[in-house]
């Protein structure tokens, strides 16, 4: 991608030898997307059906690039670049989870119109949007997405789309624990056969490194003087009139408390020890620019359902680049400790880190 090649020498990014060695990655695809006719597969496909494992191996078909590594590496970065000029209309980048929150309204539909095989349409449609796909954040965490990726991706890639996918997880540890994981494992060795699975291994978290002194956002340990700190930036951003604001998702109610133009407020109780789900966070990040969050405690096993409700709103506001000001109990890092989704957690925690920088701002919104 002569796009990194450009930034690196405008200084934009750093020069990576891991980076770069899944920029030489997505080039290939980049190169082998020029002529691609998805009506057929990819020319070699031929080739790979005809002449068993050895040219398997040489001659894939064209079905794309798995991305996996630590947090803050820089794979969405680099999906983004190839994304932007990646030399074919139909394509789509996509958060995997609001992805698949699409699907499963689609398959809803299709099996109230009394359709056997919702997966189909829901893939015809997909198919036809998009011949490129890429999805950022894979991640399994829910038996229900887990029970319909296999048949779902099985059905994408008969109609030849090309996936590129970043991840905190190599496949073989995606849904890893989940319940009837076994039900899963097709989607898995798929994955495995058709993508090319490629680790990025840098050896520097990017993230940390973006973290620098500026306007505070982000307020901790809780009490009196997070709590004032929050009414002051409140204050100056709301202008001092405020109003309750009620979002309908769904024919659902979400109440967000406190409302003033273009900026909401509401707390982590208020917020996420309530049943809402990933619908609604996503209306919540898409109905204002700058999100107030207040007291979100530390979380733990105890209050499992929570702390995936505060990691789903905050991949919310992230992708959707909401400003965030947030008080908690500590640090993002020290957030969650231990039990089931601390590992996932660490991403979060790099995201708070950040949403908390400087410049996050300055990114243009339009950019994702
Ligand atoms: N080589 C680099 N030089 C400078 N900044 C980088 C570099 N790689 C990544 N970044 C920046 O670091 C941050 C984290 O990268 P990101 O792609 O979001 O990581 P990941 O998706 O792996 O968690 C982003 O703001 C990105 O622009
Ligand atoms: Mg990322």
């Amino acid at each position: 991608m002569p796009l990194y090649r450009q930034r690196v020498a405008a200084g934009q990014i750093r020069p990576d030898p891991a980076q770069m060695a899944a920029v030489e990655k997505l080039q290939l695809l980049h190169m082998r997307l020029k002529n691609y006719n998805p009506s057929r597969g990819a020319k070699v496909s031929l080739g790979w059906l005809g002449f068993g494992r050895k040219a398997a191996k040489r001659d894939k078909p064209l079905t794309g690039l798995y991305l996996y590594g630590g947090v803050g590496r820089g794979k969405s970065m680099l999906m983004d670049l190839f994304f932007e000029t990646a030399p074919i209309g139909r394509k789509r980048r996509v958060h995997f989870h609001a992805f698949m929150q699409e699907v499963h309204v689609g398959i809803h539909i299709a099996r109230e119109s009394g359709i056997r095989d919702p997966i189909q349409p829901v893939a015809d449609e997909v198919s036809e949007g998009a011949v490129l796909l890429c999805f950022d954040e894979v991640q399994v965490t829910d038996i229900t997405d887990a029970m319909i990726l296999g048949r779902l991706f099985e059905a994408l890639f008969e109609r030849h789309v090309v996936v590129v996918a970043t991840s905190n997880r190599h496949p073989d540890d995606l849904y890893k624990n989940g319940l009837n994981r076994d039900l899963f494992m097709p989607f898995i060795n798929m994955l495995k056969e058709r993508v090319d699975i490629h680790e990025l291994d840098s050896q520097q978290d990017y993230r940390q490194d973006r973290e620098e002194a500026g306007e505070r956002v982000y307020f901790s340990p809780l009490g009196n003087a997070a709590d004032k700190a929050m009414d002051a930036a409140w204050k100056a951003v709301s202008g001092g009139s405020e109003h309750p604001l009620t979002l309908s998702v769904h024919g659902r109610r979400v109440e967000i408390p406190r409302a003033a133009e273009e900026a909401g407020r509401a707390s982590f109780a208020e917020l996420c020890e309530k049943p809402l789900g990933p619908a609604d966070f996503l209306a919540v990040a898409e109905a204002f620019d700058t999100f107030f969050l207040d007291r979100v405690p530390i979380l733990s096993r105890a209050k499992n359902n929570e702390a995936k409700r505060f990691v789903t709103l905050i991949d919310a506001l992230y992708e959707a680049k909401v400003r965030l000001y947030m008080s908690a109990a500590a640090e993002p890092e020290r957030l969650y400790l231990e039990g089931e989704g601390a590992f996932e957690f660490q991403r979060t925690a790099s995201r708070l880190a950040e949403m908390s920088s400087a410049d996050w701002t300055r990114n243009d919104p339009s950019e994702h």
